[in-house]
């Protein structure tokens, strides 16, 4: 099998066709150089059991739990991000962030599979940190090479959870709190790693200076010239470097399911 890449709108994101149930470590390698270079990819019509999903998202990398919820049953590593008919708050993950970024060894892949979905029900957005990085100027770039953010599970973006969390939530959701340099390698590029949803500080600044920095540097990096984004479709899969773009949900209404798993590298 081969598979053919489409780049998004200035190489941000990329379309990958070819078949989940029959990839290869070749095939492998190249979807990680795809998210190499373009920070998300997106694969449609995907007819993925639970179990098949693991079985590609394995070879991917190692699956990794995630504290907040309870896996689907039977399927150990997959979580079921869903909307309800009648939840009032905005959909989970709504609002700029990298996920998971409050623990100390982070995701370093995301997959999302559009389960029940209808055609109007919403985007992901993405943000490209290869490119915010890259566009910053010189003294800003210096200044921040070596600091390091303190990231939060209590952070703003926690409020999308909480539907979730009274239903199959494990009770951690305030548990975690992890430190990380801000400038992250990628291959051989610099990113900016900073989570709007969960970073609440800069170590070692004053808070007036931290909280300055910070809104400067999220204000940067989820201008609309770093974005793309793409529209859901039932078993599309889309595959994400949570070292390389954050992302938002945006809002829609009715129900809607998505698998997701979460890998180290
Ligand atoms: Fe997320």
């Amino acid at each position: 099998m081969t598979i053919k890449v489409e780049p998004f709108k200035n190489n941000i994101g990329a379309s990958i066709s070819c078949d989940l149930k029959l990839v290869d470590s070749k095939i492998i390698d190249q979807i990680k150089e795809t998210l190499n270079n373009y920070g998300f990819v997106c694969f449609r019509d995907q007819n993925l059991e639970p179990g098949e999903y693991l079985k590609f998202a394995e070879q991917l990398g190692k699956i990794k739990e995630y504290p907040m919820l309870k896996d689907l049953e039977n399927y150990k590593g997959i979580t079921v991000v869903e909307r309800k008919e009648n939840d009032k708050g905005k959909s989970y993950g709504e609002g700029w962030h990298t996920d998971s970024s409050y623990l100390n060894k982070t995701p370093k892949y995301t997959c999302l599979m559009g389960k029940v979905v209808r055609n109007d029900q919403g985007q992901t957005l993405f943000a490209s940190q290869l490119a915010s990085y890259e566009a910053l100027d010189k003294i800003t770039k210096d200044k921040i090479e070596n600091l390091v953010g303190i990231f939060s599970s209590a952070g703003p973006i926690s409020a999308t959870r909480l539907e979730r969390e009274a239903e199959i939530g494990t009770g951690r959701s305030k548990d975690f709190v992890a430190e990380h340099s801000i400038v992250k390698k990628v291959g051989e590029k610099k990113t900016l790693y900073l989570s709007p949803g969960h970073t609440i500080a800069i170590k070692g600044l004053a808070e007036k200076e931290s909280k300055d920095l910070l809104k400067f540097l999220f204000n940067h990096q989820t201008k609309k010239k770093f974005q793309n984004s793409f529209f859901w479709e039932k078993n599309t899969i889309v595959i994400w470097d949570n070292h390389s773009v954050i992302h938002s949900a945006t809002p829609f209404n009715g129900k809607r399911v998505m698998h997701r798993i979460i890998l180290d590298a």
